[in-house]
């Protein structure tokens, strides 16, 4: 057996705490000269599953490991360095992380100086860690989502002694200023307003992993977004698990409504916001919008589930009649507006009746696009616990007749956008045809279209021809 060193250990007793303060503390580089002359030149690889708080977490790690002195590849076949940064918001996106660490054993069979890290929401869970220690051996760094900051003293600490590390603190968490960070795109960019979650929706480990609620300053949100601005950005996605909990923890009349008017008096052609909580949903933020053409007239407003039943088991604070309310205040201000949501079917012992409630609001609302997913247990959650009396069968079938519900909303959409001209970012050669661009419209649909590479980060005008139920086709025009 390896020797393992055990800086701290991740507990879910510590996790659930919302006792301590957050402090905002400034980041420091430090490297030992030994680590320095080491990783200069060196390459790393990185891998990052989950949502966007895990992307905005990568481009910080390439930010401090980019000042190191190392070089990113994206073969990880010919990497000095590995790190996998994880999910752990359902089982399947664990299961992905696992297959993943066992190839990993031929790489480091191949070269045994490959140094391997794992990081993020996975690591913040104590049999996840346990498991790990039993099955891969060749894993040499775990460390957690309050630890990123400390990833060179760990590297410094690794060269000297080979020992295995596991650096998890769970408690509440910091907020970290003054972070490289090294963006993984240049046209458009994910800024965090908000980090952790006090909601703790009875199924979901979030709240455990991210830690408490906390606000970053008004101040240096700005300060990202005017250099973002200056760098001649197009796009600034605004990141929070609940956005419209922004500034509660500051305590000086800071709100999200008035830190999304400040960011939109920027000159950023696209504003964006992620992720908004029904009943924390405040008018203002409709004002708002509505006085700026830079928002996007585009919400994701995850609802979860249509019945109040199983809205109250998921400690969700809003019924079904509130939400489809906030709709409708929101149309009533707003009339383009259009909503993606999030939907979890099959919590525990939901009735058919009750997922019927999901239907009716799915077909209520009329969804642009959404996620929906087959509930997943997670340790240590609440709903976990419960004893389920619904067959996995059945909720696979009651998951399928949702998509069907849903699409017949998404094709209207998509259908009605046919012969209309609309703004479009342009993200990438398209991934199924080489000889298209892809890029995507106000309402987050994605667009293929004829044109030339150069085009890439910039904002064109997009005119539909074609269209398919997650996709539209179109032709460029030229104004
Ligand atoms: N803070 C955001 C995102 C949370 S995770 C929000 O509140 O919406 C993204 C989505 O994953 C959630 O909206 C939920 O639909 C889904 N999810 C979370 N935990 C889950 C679980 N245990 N099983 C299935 N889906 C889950
Ligand atoms: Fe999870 Fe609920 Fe927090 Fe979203 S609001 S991160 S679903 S606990
Ligand atoms: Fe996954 Fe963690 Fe995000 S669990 S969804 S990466 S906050």
């Amino acid at each position: 057996m390896r020797k393992v060193e055990f800086i701290d250990l991740p507990n879910l007793d510590k996790a659930r705490k919302r006792q301590r303060i957050p402090q905002t503390i400034e980041f420091h580089f430090n490297p030992t000269k030994e680590a320095v002359e080491y990783f200069k030149g060196k390459k790393y690889f990185i891998r990052t599953y989950g949502c966007q708080a895990n992307i905005r977490d990568e481009e910080t790690m390439c930010g401090i490991l980019n000042e190191f002195g190392m070089l990113k590849t994206d073969n990880e076949k010919e990497c000095d360095l590995a790190i996998l940064n994880t999910c752990a918001v359902r089982e399947n996106a664990e299961d992905k992380v696992f297959g993943q660490i066992g190839e990993f054993k031929n790489i480091k069979e191949k070269n045994k100086n490959v140094i391997l890290m794992i990081c993020g929401c996975m690591i913040e869970q104590k049999h996840i860690i346990d498991k790990i220690l039993d099955l891969f051996p060749f894993v040499d760094i775990m460390f957690g989502t309050h630890n990123i900051k400390d990833i060179v003293l760990l590297l410094s600490n690794f060269i000297k002694t080979h020992t295995r590390y596991i650096d998890v603190s769970s408690y509440e968490g910091d907020i970290v200023e003054d972070l490289p960070v090294s963006r993984l795109e240049t046209y458009k960019a994910f800024v965090n307003i908000t980090y952790g979650c006090d909601k703790f929706c009875t199924y979901c480990i979030v709240p455990y992993t991210r830690g408490k609620e906390r606000s970053r300053s008004e101040e240096e949100i700005l300060k990202e977004c005017k250099e973002l601005e200056s760098k001649g950005y197009k796009e600034i996605t605004l990141l929070g698990q609940n956005v419209d909990a922004y500034g509660k923890d500051l305590k000086n009349g800071s709100t999200f409504a008035g830190l999304l008017d400040k960011v939109a008096s920027l000159n950023i052609p696209r504003i964006r916001f992620l992720t908004s909580y029904p009943s924390d949903f405040k008018d203002d933020v409709i004002d708002v919008m509505k006085k700026h053409k830079n928002i996007m007239k585009f919400i994701h407003l995850p609802v979860q589930s249509g019945s109040n039943m199983i809205l109250r088991a998921m400690a969700r604070r809003y019924t079904k009649e509130e939400y489809l309310d906030l709709i409708d205040r929101i149309k009533t201000k707003i009339p383009e507006m259009e909503f993606s949501t999030d939907i979890i079917v099959g919590f525990p012992n939901e009735t058919y009746e009750e997922f019927l409630d999901t239907i009716d609001l799915v077909k209520k609302v009329h969804y642009t696009s959404a996620f929906t997913f087959i509930y997943s247990p997670r340790v240590g959650t609440p709903a976990a616990k419960l004893i389920d009396n619904v067959t996995y069968d059945e909720k696979v079938k009651r998951f399928k007749e949702l998509v069907k519900a849903l699409e017949v909303d998404f094709t209207n959409i998509a259908n009605s956008m046919i012969g209309k001209t609309y703004e479009v970012l342009v993200e990438e050669v398209s991934k199924k045809n080489k000889d298209l661009l892809s890029g995507y419209t106000e309402n987050n649909k994605v667009v293929h279209f004829k044109g030339d590479k150069s085009l890439i980060g910039n904002l064109i005008k997009v005119k539909i021809t074609e269209s398919h139920v997650y996709s539209l086709f179109g032709e460029i025009v030229n104004e």
